[in-house]
């Protein structure tokens, strides 16, 4: 059908997902986000002509930028971060449409000029075009924002039309529960629940995505996916680097909060919940939140279920690194964790007795993010272990990174006269079956706000179900100050006291 035969709404939309006529109201545009991730993601995904064609940019920020120093700003931005080098023409088409204000977050009458330029927008191109907000400022702006965005009329813009305004938020959402509580009122006082992204971008990697996949277009694996034949589940988020120069910040985080109660979190939830009636954002995000509901709460303090630590000084990659109480910017009495782990029981029919193992923590080993799903052993009467069979359980690893990919253990015959066995590993990766040019998560995450696809977004319920859960340890923490806290050396795979909470089940941590 040729452009001009199709509904008015729809001529000018994408050719493959339908984003309708769209502008981004980046709010936060001068900072780090927005030159690491959210230009580089526009302009591939321009390149992957999956942009509308009447599509526009406005930065906004306290700084007064000139447009053309703003474009300069992010035309620098692609040729830094871009996974795809800069093209010009494909730049040149959204440049010409970037522009950017400067205004306070909390001062009335500066969204009301940016909604006097969205006005413009619309009367220059002839039709009502779609506001999308990214909040890509630290948390403390966030509220001001949002309320200012109702006061404007900007939050209601096209309200109930497909080309609705729409919000991303960026983490962290909240510190703890009461104040995810307190944020998601003030959103839910100002947009519809539908209207609003909640950023992890976590859910925006390939590998988390074709975890749904995996769980559900194979056959295989469900009838297998329970007590009957799991015998337990560890999920590793390991980076290598230490706190660097954001020590300061770290400080008023902590691995719990940065990577444990977000992340992890949705990572359990989709390895974990029952099947979706479809693949709607909704009937993925209810079974989500039912199984994080369904996560029993956890002891604190001596032979409980967590276990926190921080980095002592050690070797990373042949070279000698401080420990966490030596960085710069950290208390040298501090109380922060750099280092999570986690014995979580699932109260459900189909996880009864399976303990998930959670661990994250900075300066380790390797940086590696994984699911590995450890499978009961066989029956031990034919190959029972010995000098001849070197037997291993089953296990499924999701690899998310680096080196996406997917590898199961199996057991097999060593060939030879005699029967011997020895655990083998049966790889996929991404980057052998696909290559490796595979899109970075934020353009999947912006494209989808702006077709209104939530799926890969977290909604209101899941951050208080997650946060009910992580809140009651980093209270016990903070009152507990630094007693109890573990140690490990910069460089090895955490404290001796993440060891002993698997022990006390027979449990070993894998070495990804
Ligand atoms: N950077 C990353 O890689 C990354 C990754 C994941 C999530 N995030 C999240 O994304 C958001 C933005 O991150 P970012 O690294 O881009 O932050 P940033 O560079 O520190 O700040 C972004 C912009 O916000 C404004 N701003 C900074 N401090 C402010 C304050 N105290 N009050 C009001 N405005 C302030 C500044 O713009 P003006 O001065 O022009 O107003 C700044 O350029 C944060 O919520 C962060 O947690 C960032």
């Amino acid at each position: 059908m040729a452009d001009s035969q199709r509904h008015p709404f729809l001529q000018g939309l994408s050719k493959h997902r339908g984003a309708p006529p769209t502008v981004v109201v980046i709010f936060g545009a001068s900072g780090d986000l927005t030159a690491r991730k959210l230009i580089p993601a526009v302009y591939n995904l321009s390149y992957d002509n999956l942009l509308p064609a009447d599509f526009f940019i406005i930065g906004y920020g306290r700084k007064s930028i000139p447009d053309e120093e703003f474009r300069q700003h992010a035309t620098d931005a692609i040729k830094e971060f871009s996974r795809r080098e800069l093209k010009t023409d494909v730049w040149e088409r959204i440049a010409a449409n970037t522009r950017y204000l400067a205004g306070s977050y909390d001062d009335k009458s500066a969204f009301d000029r940016l909604a006097t330029q969205i006005d413009e927008i619309e009367r220059k191109v002839g039709r009502e075009i779609q506001p999308l907000f990214y909040i890509s400022t630290p948390p403390s702006v966030f509220g001001p924002i949002l309320l200012n965005l109702g006061a404007s009329g900007l939050a209601r813009k096209h309200l109930g039309q497909p080309h609705e305004a729409k919000v991303i938020i960026e983490k962290p959402f909240g510190r703890d529960l009461a104040t995810a509580r307190e944020l998601n009122g003030i959103i839910r006082s100002v947009f519809e629940e539908r209207q609003v992204f909640r950023i992890d971008h976590y859910l925006g990697k390939e590998t988390v995505q074709d975890l749904l996949v995996q769980r559900f277009a194979n056959s295989i694996f469900e009838p297998l996916w329970n007590r009957n034949f799991i015998d337990s589940v560890q999920i590793t988020v390991a980076e290598e680097v230490g706190v660097g120069s954001r020590g300061g910040y770290y400080e008023q985080s902590g691995g719990l909060r940065d990577m444990v109660q977000n992340h992890m979190m949705q990572l359990v939830a989709l390895t974990a919940m029952e099947p979706p009636v479809s693949l709607d954002a909704e009937a993925i995000r209810d079974e989500k939140v039912k199984l994080l509901r369904a996560i029993q709460a956890l002891a604190v303090g001596p032979d409980g279920d967590v276990v926190r630590a921080q980095y002592t000084a050690g070797m990373v990659a042949g070279k000698k690194v401080p420990g966490y109480l030596e960085e710069t910017g950290v208390n040298p009495q501090s109380g922060t964790e750099t280092y999570a782990a986690l014995r979580l029981s699932i109260n459900n029919w189909r996880w009864q007795g399976v303990p998930f193992y959670l661990r994250s923590g900075k300066r380790l080993a390797r940086r590696v993010s994984e699911i590995a799903v450890t499978f009961k052993r066989p029956p031990g009467t034919l190959f029972a272990e010995g000098a001849r069979f070197d037997l291993a359980p089953n296990t499924l690893s999701f690899q998310i990174q680096p080196d996406e990919g997917l590898s199961l253990i199996i057991n097999t015959k060593i060939p030879g006269l005699e029967t011997r066995t020895q655990p083998v590993k049966m790889n996929f990766r991404y980057s052998t079956t696909f290559g490796s040019n595979t899109p970075e998560a934020y353009e999947r995450l912006v494209l989808d706000a702006m077709i209104g696809d939530g799926t890969l977004f977290i909604r209101g319920d899941e951050t208080e179900a997650s946060w009910r859960l992580c809140t009651p340890i980093l209270e016990a923490w903070t009152a507990a100050g630094r007693k109890g806290m573990d140690a490990y050396p910069a460089g090895s795979w955490g404290p001796p006291g993440a060891d002993a909470l698997l022990s006390k089940n027979g449990h070993k941590w894998r070495q990804p």
